[in-house]
């Protein structure tokens, strides 16, 4: 069986020249991303200011690829149904943002998106438990949210193999992945305590010989 089967590839166009942002997300789908992730930021819940619902609904029209929204906004809650209807096919909410976590994961599902949960650094993996049975995805940050290009945390290691047994334990086939720092370097660590699900900004759009040769360094440090 072909082990890269498993593994889905989520490029962060936060890196993208976004003056050239379709041709850079045909160039992504033509070097094999599985699917095109979308850091929309507040500059309340992290420092940085980046997209909305226009953007999403613009990548929607340029490719048919899964898009994989990561939302870093205070009150994610009013924001889910723009973002649905954009085109998003994740939609991934900051447990430090949900009082509520189960009526919003349940709303996205409703919405008809892959409900997704995340957590800070900072934030103990426990505090993903009451959300993790309505999860369809659970992201592990391995950076402090709100930019690309920073040092892998690799504390964060043991909280991705916490997460794989509590998806384990309770029988869930949910996608484990991981967002921040993810690199050659790295991407094999990752996947050794669980995730399945690559999200990487830098390693991609700024490899110095190009987009395709980003990803398929990614994949050849997984042993493709
Ligand atoms: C960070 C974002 C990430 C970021 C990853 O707040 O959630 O998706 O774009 O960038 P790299 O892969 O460069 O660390
Ligand atoms: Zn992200």
């Amino acid at each position: 069986m072909d082990v890269m089967k498993n593994y889905i590839f989520a490029p962060s166009i936060l890196s993208a020249d976004f003056t050239r942002l379709g041709e850079e997300i045909k160039a992504c789908e033509a070097a094999g991303a599985d699917w095109i992730h979308v850091d929309v930021m507040d500059g309340h819940f992290v420092p940085n200011l980046t997209m909305g619902p226009f953007i999403v609904e613009h990548l929607r029209r340029i490719t048919a690829l899964p898009l994989d929204v990561h939302l870093m906004v205070e009150n994610p809650q009013k924001l889910l149904k723009a973002f649905a209807q954009a085109g998003a096919s994740s939609l991934t909410v900051h447990i430090e943002t949900c009082p509520q976590v189960e009526a919003v994961l349940s709303e996205i599902k409703a919405l008809g998106c892959r409900a997704g949960l995340t957590l800070n650094p900072a934030t103990p993996a426990e505090r993903l438990l009451p959300g993790l049975p309505l999860a369809d995805l659970v992201l592990v940050m391995t950076v402090h949210p709100g930019y690309s290009g920073q040092a892998f945390m690799p504390e964060m290691l043991p909280k991705i193999a916490t997460v794989r047994h509590m998806l384990d334990e309770i029988g869930s086939g949910a996608r484990l992945e991981v967002d921040g720092g993810i690199s050659a370097q790295t991407i094999a660590q990752v996947r050794d305590r669980g995730a399945d699900t690559f999200v990487a900004a830098n390693a991609i759009f700024k490899h110095p010989d190009g987009i395709a040769a980003g990803i398929r360094t990614l994949k050849s440090a997984l042993g493709a």
